[in-house]
């Protein structure tokens, strides 16, 4: 247990770190001296069996042995956690003059963008916006809306029928059941607009989609007369497309309004010209509307001699394919993004 050994080991120790390149390699170093089964451990275990008289000097000398490599250690340690982290700054390093990434945001589908637009500029003119289940009973796709079950009118609403066996279960032909629905629950005045989905067994085509989206619209007063829905139809018409737009009514039959219109808008591409858009008439074809039938009235308990009321469907697909010369209806359910974000600046 000669001095001369604790000088070799301190020697061999300063040598071996020269030779330290990173810090893992310093940790195994100090373990290789400090740790339980060390150098330097071992030595100091070994004092007690040196002769009494040398332990002193020997304990003195393996303790500043253990003061400078752990100076050494401490020193080395510093520089080698400097180098780490200089190379860890420079991996990292975000080279802040690049152009940012733009995050990808989504849009609102253009049927929701027409809905709120609707629906804004009825609540303008009074009408709140009230929603129905898609789901319904014949009850109120049909029978409320003075088309009993043994009546032909029927048939012309191709619906699809979810369940029969005792009552009649349908997807809704048009938002129009949410007129009764909405009286059941309402006294006059009645002022509402129903957005939503709308099914019907539909031979698909550019202009034919077995699911799209009406809007009905349902007023219902002490002498509310045809005047009253044509004002209300030409407003909307006005705000959506223009200040000069006029509209056009056209005898139509449906059995829940009487008398039954359809009603189009000037083509606004061509002012009524004719053009492509309009297929050459000047008219755009929005949807269906009337007064509201007695039977439709009374069979929510209304007083037929006291309230009369108008109610009209607009089909919204139509409005938007006309508004922005879309040349197929299938799109809208068909999520390709090229058709969706072109209406990423409508109203972002
Ligand atoms: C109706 O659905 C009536 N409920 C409208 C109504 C309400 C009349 C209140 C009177 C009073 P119609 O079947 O015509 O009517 O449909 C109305 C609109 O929905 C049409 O003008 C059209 O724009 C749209 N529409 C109808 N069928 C389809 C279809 N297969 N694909 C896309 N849009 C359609």
């Amino acid at each position: 247990m000669p001095l001369e050994d604790l000088t070799r080991l301190r020697e061999q120790a300063e040598a071996d770190l020269q030779t330290v390149e990173d810090l893992d390699a310093l940790s195994a170093w100090e373990r290789g001296i400090f740790g339980p089964k060390g150098a330097l451990t071992q030595f100091m275990r070994s004092l007690g069996r040196a002769a009494p008289e040398d332990r002193p000097a020997l304990g003195r000398a393996a303790n500043d042995v253990k003061v400078a490599l752990t100076a050494l250690y401490e020193a080395r340690k510093t520089d080698l956690d400097q180098v780490a982290l200089r190379e860890r700054l420079a991996s990292d390093a975000v080279d802040m003059t690049l152009p940012g990434r733009r995050p990808l945001i989504g849009v609102d589908h253009p049927v929701s963008q027409t809905i709120r637009e609707l629906s804004d500029i009825f609540a303008l003119l009074g009408f709140q916006t009230v929603f129905g289940p898609e789901v319904e009973t014949g009850h109120y796709n049909f029978d409320l809306l003075n088309i009993p079950s043994d009546h032909p009118a029927r048939d012309v609403w191709d619906t699809m029928i979810v369940d029969t066996p005792n009552s009649e279960i349908v997807l809704r032909t048009h938002t129009s059941p949410m007129q009764a629905r909405v009286m059941e629950k309402t006294e006059p005045p009645v002022r509402v607009v129903v957005p939503g989905r709308t099914y019907r067994y539909e031979a698909q085509d550019a202009s034919h989609e077995w699911m799209f989206h009406q809007l009905e619209g349902l007023a219902v007063d002490e002498r509310i007369t045809m005047a009253d829905l044509k004002g209300v139809l030409r407003e909307m018409a006005r705000q959506l497309f223009g200040a000069h737009r006029r509209i056009r009514f056209r005898c139509d039959f449906f059995p829940f309004v009487e008398p039954g219109v359809d009603f189009a808008i000037d083509c606004m591409i061509c002012n009524g010209a004719g053009c492509r858009v309009c297929k050459q008439t000047g008219w755009l074809e929005m949807g269906g509307a009337g007064m509201v039938h007695p039977n439709v009235l009374a069979g929510v308990g209304y007083d037929t001699e006291k309230y009369t009321g108008f109610a009209f469907g607009l089909g919204i697909e139509r409005i938007i394919i006309q508004r922005y010369g879309i040349n197929d209806i299938r799109a809208f359910a068909g999520n390709d993004l090229r058709f969706l974000q072109q209406f990423a600046t409508a109203h972002v």
